[in-house]
């Protein structure tokens, strides 16, 4: 069922509204923001490393896939996303808004 998540794509998405970049590592499958909160570059275009990081493609901050927190310095963190993998598919957990619940 993962075969079209290959390891180390990173993958540009937009679910209710929100843009967020879904990988595959080792560790498994993990959904971040896709905007980097440094500067706002695209998550989706840097790359992995194998210690379970993403790294943005324009200052080279690092942050944890898993915690979302940054591990280049810095008080950065990333929005993380929990995902639950079923025979069906993967799926991204939203917040649900004030107003839809
Ligand atoms: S925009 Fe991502 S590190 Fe600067």
């Amino acid at each position: 069922m993962l075969e079209y998540l290959k390891p180390g794509i990173l993958l540009p998405m937009t679910v209710r509204n929100e843009r967020m970049c879904l990988t595959r590592t080792e560790k498994g499958v993990f959904a971040v923001q896709d905007k980097c909160p440094h500067n706002g570059a695209a998550l989706s275009k840097g790359h992995c490393t194998p210690a379970n990081e993403i790294v943005c493609p324009l200052h080279r901050y690092s942050f944890a896939l898993d915690s979302g927190k940054s591990t280049s310095g810095g008080a950065y963190a990333l929005t993380t996303y929990p995902i639950e993998i079923r025979r069906d598919g993967v799926f991204v957990g939203i917040k649900a808004k004030w107003w839809e619940s």
